[in-house]
């Protein structure tokens, strides 16, 4: 597979080498020119910045083309755009609101990276995530999932990497926004709004890897028993535990646990420049 729509596009030694916890500086050297194109439909701030800092140490030139504010857009088929810009850039980075089917990037010559697609994946996020986890604790540890596990697409490419290396995993949601079956990796989520009950799960994890309860879908949503403070933090999560995000946060993870010892959200941003680059290296290899 040319492309990354999926961690399930990468082999089990693949995933391994682009989220092993030792960082090799010597493989952000710049290896080629060209051109980086990035086509998102949807707004992007860690993803879009992520990949133009990975494109430059390759001596890629990023190039984030708008497709956003006219009406004629939602006429045109994204895959043959997509076809097109392949024929000038050496990668293309894509984020739409559809999920992304490899079949209709068959007549494309550069490899497509999925930077999120609707509610189905975002692969390299989940390779900034498990990264950032393996960093924390390279023995394995036990990954606790909350939030709306039914849209946010981070959590969905998580859980099947996460499955994939073994680890010990817990899924919690609000009632009607579980892990779909088919990214659960056999994991059944818990659905509860009970706060003593997501305690109980908290009190339990090495890593806790939230995202909002609000999404696309549901713009309104919100769960207290799905917030995290520091002084729920300082009560229930073990010693050593750390939380991860992908951000942006939505008032689910609060600014007051930035300077607990529980943040492992900032590290995982900053590690994340490393495994855009070596996932980008690892494309241009096949
Ligand atoms: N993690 C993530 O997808 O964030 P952005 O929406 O800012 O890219």
């Amino acid at each position: 597979m040319k492309h990354l729509l999926s961690v399930s596009d990468l082999a089990d030694d693949e995933l391994d080498h682009l989220t092993a916890p030792e960082i090799d500086t010597t493989e952000n050297r710049g290896v080629r020119g060209g051109l980086m194109s990035c086509v998102f439909e949807q707004p992007s701030l860690r993803t879009a910045s992520g990949f133009a800092a990975a494109a430059v140490q390759l001596g890629l030139a990023p190039v984030f083309i708008d497709v956003r504010g006219h009406e004629v857009r939602r006429d045109l088929d994204l895959y043959d755009e997509l076809e097109q810009l392949c024929m000038t850039s050496q990668l293309v980075v894509v984020r739409t609101s559809h999920p992304i089917t490899a079949d209709a990037l068959e007549n494309c010559e550069s490899p497509v990276v999925n930077a999120g697609d609707g509610d189905n994946e975002h692969p390299t996020q989940a390779l900034v995530d498990l990264a950032a986890i393996r960093r924390h604790f390279p023995d394995g540890c036990r990954v606790l999932q909350m939030g709306n596990l039914r849209g946010h697409r981070t959590q969905h490419s998580l859980s099947l990497a996460l499955s994939r290396m073994g680890f010990s995993v817990q899924h919690v949601s609000p009632a009607g926004l579980p892990m779909p079956e088919r990214f659960s990796g056999g994991v059944t989520t818990v659905q509860t709004s009970d706060p003593d009950h997501v305690d109980s799960l908290l009190s339990l994890a090495d890593i806790v890897y939230m995202t909002p309860v609000k999404y696309w879908d549901n713009p309104q949503a919100k769960d207290p028993a799905f917030e995290l403070n520091a002084s729920r933090a300082l009560r229930v999560l073990r010693p050593g535990a750390k939380v991860l995000h992908p951000l942006p946060r939505c008032g689910e993870l609060h600014r007051d646990v930035d300077s607990l010892a529980f943040n492992g959200y900032h590290d995982q941003l900053r590690g994340a420049l490393n495994v855009r680059t070596k996932a980008m290296r690892l494309l241009f290899s096949r």
